[in-house]
């Protein structure tokens, strides 16, 4: 009942998709890692940059790194870009292009975990397993009226046993993505509009008032703030950045020069601090290009960022040139900094 309710409200009200005009896994599994913490609207764009930059796996596998990350650009959580990466190298070196044609052989994959191993076997495959992402456990929990947490551990299971259990099993891959798009559009997070729903009848958070309050999460972890100086260097139309490295937010994207502080810091702490003594032996002058620190906001860490401008007549190290900038992969904080600044260096 529950099932053909959805699958009959997702033939009627189904989002058109351009991964749905396909069950390459290749294109599934793209979609699937893009759309990972992603809105739809959001992820498009980014798949459609990649399916014409990249309409194989193979293709993917040869591309440059910098240069897929420099597509995944403003999508985040990059550590899904170098998984993809990797994943289309292996693919296409050891497996002969071809991906794993089961639920277990694709979990094996890097990158690729219960979610999207089951939205790939299903939709590709004809493989009956359930996909449990944000939607699906919105739904379920006020469709069944559960309290319990969705990210406790007991959560996770209890919530992926009772979807498994309600699976249509002639057309999982419907059945999964009807789920999705009826968490997406119908039983939406904020103000869902019950009564056109056609499962008001039986949803026991509707008849509980309950709607509002579930699902039900688990305090959220803390929020680390972080205080960045980034060091503008202006030299003669040359500027210094670096590659991001070891483990943490943006692995092998570039930056600025940073000197990162416990707090907000002043003209004054900049210039006696090591780092920029180190970088910066002779006269530069300093100005800083926002007054109020830029906030950007990651999932666990606030980064409060100054942009401190210095020209000097002396580079220390590798200098790069302000034209080249734009070909490298930056995050979206520096990317954004570039995009006002340039008007003022151009
Ligand atoms: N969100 C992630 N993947 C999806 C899909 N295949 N259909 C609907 N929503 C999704």
């Amino acid at each position: 009942m529950f099932a053909e309710s959805l699958k009959k409200w997702y033939s009627k009200n189904k989002r058109v998709l351009p991964w749905r005009k396909t069950k390459t896994p290749y294109y599934i599994w793209l979609s699937e890692i893009m759309l990972q913490q992603t809105r739809v609207a959001q992820g498009l764009p980014y798949f459609l940059k990649f399916s014409e930059a990249f309409p194989s796996v193979f293709d993917l596998a040869k591309a440059d790194e910098g240069y897929v990350l420099k597509l995944w650009q403003g999508l985040g959580y990059y550590s899904r870009a170098r998984n993809l990466h990797f994943t289309a190298k292996f693919i296409a070196d050891e497996l002969n292009g071809e991906f794993p044609k089961d639920y277990k052989g694709l979990l094996k994959l890097k990158g690729v975990g219960d979610y999207t191993a089951s939205a790939i076997a299903s939709i590709c495959y004809n493989e009956p397993v359930a996909v449990v992402d944000g939607n699906v456990y919105r739904v379920l929990s006020r469709y069944f009226g559960i309290a319990m947490p969705i990210n406790s551990t007991k959560g996770v299971k209890e919530f992926k046993e009772l979807a498994q259990s309600l699976i249509d099993q002639r057309d999982p891959g419907m059945y999964n993505q009807a789920i999705m798009d009826f968490g997406a559009m119908q039983c939406k997070p904020k103000s869902p509009d019950c009564t056109s729903c056609p499962l008001s009848e039986s949803c026991v958070a509707l008849e509980k008032n309950l709607v509002d309050t579930l699902p039900v999460k688990e305090k959220k972890i803390k929020i680390k703030h972080r205080y960045f100086n980034y060091l503008v260097v202006i030299s003669d139309k040359q500027t210094v950045i670096h590659e991001r490295v070891g483990k943490g937010i943006w692995q092998g994207l570039f930056e600025f020069p940073l000197i990162e502080t416990q707090k907000s810091i002043e003209i004054e702490e900049l210039v006696n601090d090591e780092k920029f003594i180190t970088l910066f032996s002779n006269e530069v002058n300093i100005k800083l290009h926002n007054n109020e620190n830029i906030i950007h906001k990651l999932s666990h860490q606030h980064l409060h960022t100054k942009f401190w401008v210095i020209e000097t007549n002396s580079i220390k190290g590798k200098s790069i040139s302000w034209k080249e900038i734009m070909s490298y992969p930056v995050p979206v904080l520096i990317h954004n900094f570039l995009k006002e600044f340039k008007v003022e260096i151009d």
